[in-house]
């Protein structure tokens, strides 16, 4: 078995196994936030990718993606059901997002999501090199920083929680609270996206089991656990240079030209779930509508929304709630040829999105509850002329580092519909003025520099930062 220095195990592999029409194997970048980002900074990086290529039954081996090695995990479909649709995401995941759906709390499920995070650990402990440092992601995996280090004492493991961190309150309603707990307070830094996450945690280490310390170093069996907040974000060069290729700039210009030339044009981007909002938008604009306050003369709407999670219950439900209201809207504010809301329910490839992107003059992003949100910070990328306006939810994580958003609160309707105006109506002067301090800050603060902090934290010596790849020069990123 080949071992590596750096293993990262995360529940998705960065590209995923699809059937494609014909029946053959095809891969695809893995949807969501995670994989993307990560995956950016392993590129040039030696190391371990262990995760879940998608699909049920045994694990293809798969060839190396350049100095990255994939080793791929197997899910029967039981594991798929107690784990990932089961624990992880009925459970866990309402749950750390204000349990805005009701979480699931199935007794059986527990077990299955031991078992296969401990099944994740042992991949990881073969992979390791002696001394190596694992780097653990997500809700997922909760459990998996403790197992391994019974494995495997020598290892430097570092777990990070891309989505929220609840307060006591919600997380105390878990049943296997403690031992969840424990899991994660097996690794030596625990790296959240907001201080008040790590405070959270600090308080219920304390309260749950006997912890001791700050919210920086909790001390736990005469074993010091760091914390801190580390936010995560995007490949900004990546995206700028993308955002300046000819294809891009000319569908850009043709998106604009076939959704009304002289329209404002509003978009979103979002997988799919329930977390992000979709539902309190589109009624916000619904509104608008009846209240004679937006126009479908003048103005359109563009709605992505990403198939994602489809056999869980609520995912299901609010695909047929959505496309039920995109429907009404549509039909009660729609003329000939002239929808007031576009509604795409499909991958799009990076290139489209960037598109898009530069096709906005108003980019909606209003979850709920967000542990980050890379859609609002690849927005800000792709506006290298300083054109058009963010709107962002104050409960997405990327609020508390895009403070020239126009910030909202999406539970609030008559804040949401007056945010969307006051955006459409904005001064180019005011939204060049905040597009340059967003985009300054996030070139600044860009996935190179994330994987720099979090690794020079885990790893005090610096030697493991010091593998990365160069962060690519603002010329190269112009192209
Ligand atoms: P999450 O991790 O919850 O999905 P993020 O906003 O952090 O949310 O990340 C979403 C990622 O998925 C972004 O990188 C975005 O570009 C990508 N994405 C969103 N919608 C689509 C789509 N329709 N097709 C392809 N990628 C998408
Ligand atoms: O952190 C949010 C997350 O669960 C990531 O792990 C992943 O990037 C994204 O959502 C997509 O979810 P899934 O892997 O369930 O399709």
């Amino acid at each position: 078995m080949r071992q590596s220095s750096l293993v990262v195990v995360a529940n998705r592999l960065p590209l995923d196994d699809n059937a494609a029409p014909d029946g053959a194997c095809e891969w695809r970048r893995s949807p969501g936030g995670l994989a993307g980002a990560l995956h950016a900074i392993l590129d040039g990086t030696p190391a371990t990718w262990v995760g879940w290529g998608g699909g049920v039954g045994p694990a293809r081996p798969l060839p190396d993606i350049g100095t990255l090695r994939l080793r791929p995990m197997s899910l029967t479909e039981e594991e798929l059901r107690g784990y990932y649709e089961g624990f992880a995401n009925s459970t866990l995941w309402p749950l750390y997002h204000d349990a805005v759906e009701q979480p699931v709390f199935d007794r059986g499920w527990w077990e299955t999501y031991r078992s296969v995070n401990r099944r994740f650990a042992e991949a990881a402990a073969e992979v390791a090199e002696p001394g190596a440092a694992v780097w653990i992601q997500d809700y997922h995996l909760q459990l998996v920083p403790q197992q391994l280090r019974e494995m495997r004492p020598d290892l430097l493991i570092g777990f990070f929680m891309h989505v929220p961190f609840p307060p006591p309150e919600l997380f105390m309603q878990l049943p296997r609270r403690v031992d969840l707990l424990r899991g994660m307070l097996g690794a030596d830094l625990v790296g959240f996206q907001r201080e008040q996450a790590a405070h959270n945690f600090a308080q219920l280490a304390a309260k749950l089991v006997n912890a001791r310390g700050a919210d920086e170093a909790i001390l736990l069996d005469g074993r010091v656990v760091r914390t801190g907040a580390f936010p995560v974000s995007i490949d900004v060069a990546e995206m700028q240079q993308l955002s300046a290729r000819p294809y891009v700039v000319n569908l850009a210009r043709q998106l604009r030209h076939d959704l009304g030339r002289h329209k404002k044009v509003l978009v979103s981007v979002d997988r799919l779930d329930y977390t992000k909002g979709i539902e309190h938008r589109l009624t916000a604009y619904s509104e608008l509508l009846r209240d004679g306050r937006v126009k479908v003369r003048d103005t359109v709407m563009v709605q992505v929304a990403v198939p994602s999670r489809e056999r869980v219950e609520n995912y299901r439900g609010l695909r047929d709630r959505i496309e039920r209201e995109v429907g009404r809207i549509n039909g009660e504010y729609g003329r000939v040829g002239e929808p007031a809301i576009h509604y795409l329910n499909q991958p799009f490839d990076r290139a489209d999105l960037a598109a898009l992107y530069q096709a906005a003059d108003v980019m909606v992003v209003t979850p709920l509850r967000d542990g980050m949100n890379l859609v609002a910070k690849e927005f800000v990328a792709a506006r290298a002329d300083d054109t058009g306006a963010l709107v962002l939810s104050e409960f997405a994580g990327a609020a508390a580092e895009l403070e020239d958003a126009f910030q909202v609160n999406p539970h609030d309707l008559d804040d949401l519909k007056e945010t969307l105006l006051r955006a459409m109506d904005a001064e180019p002067a005011d939204l060049a003025r905040r597009m340059a301090a967003m985009r300054a800050h996030i070139t600044e603060n860009d996935i190179h520099a994330w994987a720099r902090a979090y690794l020079t934290s885990l790893d005090l010596t610096g030697s493991l930062a010091q593998r990365l790849p160069r962060r690519r020069s603002p010329a190269a990123a112009r192209g």
